[in-house]
């Protein structure tokens, strides 16, 4: 099985399946436009992250790392009316093609992006009390998943759902030899799964235009 036969498939699910309207196309050609690196996740993830977050009726979501929006979108459209969304964001060209594409949307009221390294935006985050959130999607440096997954913790209640991305990376989180820093990250934050208690958490692998990676899912008991 092959990248070609994986990207064949997912645009199939796309056009059969998922349908994106013009906000979420727009989204991805001013990113590609604005030179942001092409790293977001496909439309059928997004969907997935949306389907997740209105599974548990989420009111406060918490992403970090914005990128251009675009899995921002989709979670943001899984908010009731009075719903919210806060995304942190290291780069501020990132931050300023995600607003535009937040407005397109129609979504500015919604979501707030704070600009920032992470680390830094959550300490404060847990410090003006902004917690607990209902859904979080930890998306941004690998390097850093350990402590983004301990924030996370911190920022739940009992039903919040953590979801993270690129927790496989083309299996290389099993090579113990030559790690790159991402991948030890991700191996870092499963040593956690293992210490940490008030969770219950599996990885499903993916493949498809992204190649061969997964996500975590973790519910908060
Ligand atoms: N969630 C996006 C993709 C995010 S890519 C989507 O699927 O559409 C990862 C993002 O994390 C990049 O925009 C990068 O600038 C940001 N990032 C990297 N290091 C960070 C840090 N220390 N704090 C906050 N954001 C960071
Ligand atoms: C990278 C980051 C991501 O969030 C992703 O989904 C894929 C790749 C990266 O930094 O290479
Ligand atoms: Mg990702």
């Amino acid at each position: 099985m092959t990248q070609k036969l994986w990207d064949d498939v997912d645009e199939y699910i796309e056009k059969v399946i998922v349908n994106e309207d013009s906000a979420l196309t727009d989204a991805i050609r001013d990113s590609r436009n604005s030179g942001l690196p092409e790293i977001n996740v496909t439309a059928p993830q997004g969907k997935m992250l949306h389907i997740l977050a209105k599974s548990v009726a989420a009111k406060k979501i918490l992403e970090m790392g914005t990128l251009g929006a675009y899995s921002t979108i989709w979670l943001a459209r899984s908010l009731p009316e009075d719903g919210k969304l806060i995304s942190l964001e290291l780069q501020e060209k990132h931050a300023r093609v995600a607003t535009k594409n937040l407005e397109r949307a129609g979504l500015s009221s919604k979501v707030n992006i704070i600009l920032g390294p992470a680390l830094e935006s959550l300490a404060k985050l847990q410090e003006g009390n902004e917690g607990p959130f209902d859904f979080i999607f930890i998306d941004a440096d690998k390097g850093n998943y350990p402590d983004y997954f301990r924030h996370a913790l911190k920022l739940s209640h009992s039903g919040t759902l953590i979801v993270i991305d690129n927790v496989v990376r083309n299996g290389t989180i099993i090579d113990t030899t030559n790690r790159d820093q991402n991948a030890d990250g991700v191996v870092r934050m499963y040593e956690l799964f293992k210490e940490l208690k008030g969770f219950t958490a599996t990885t499903i692998q993916t493949v498809g235009k992204k190649g061969y990676d997964g996500f975590s899912l973790v519910l908060v008991l």
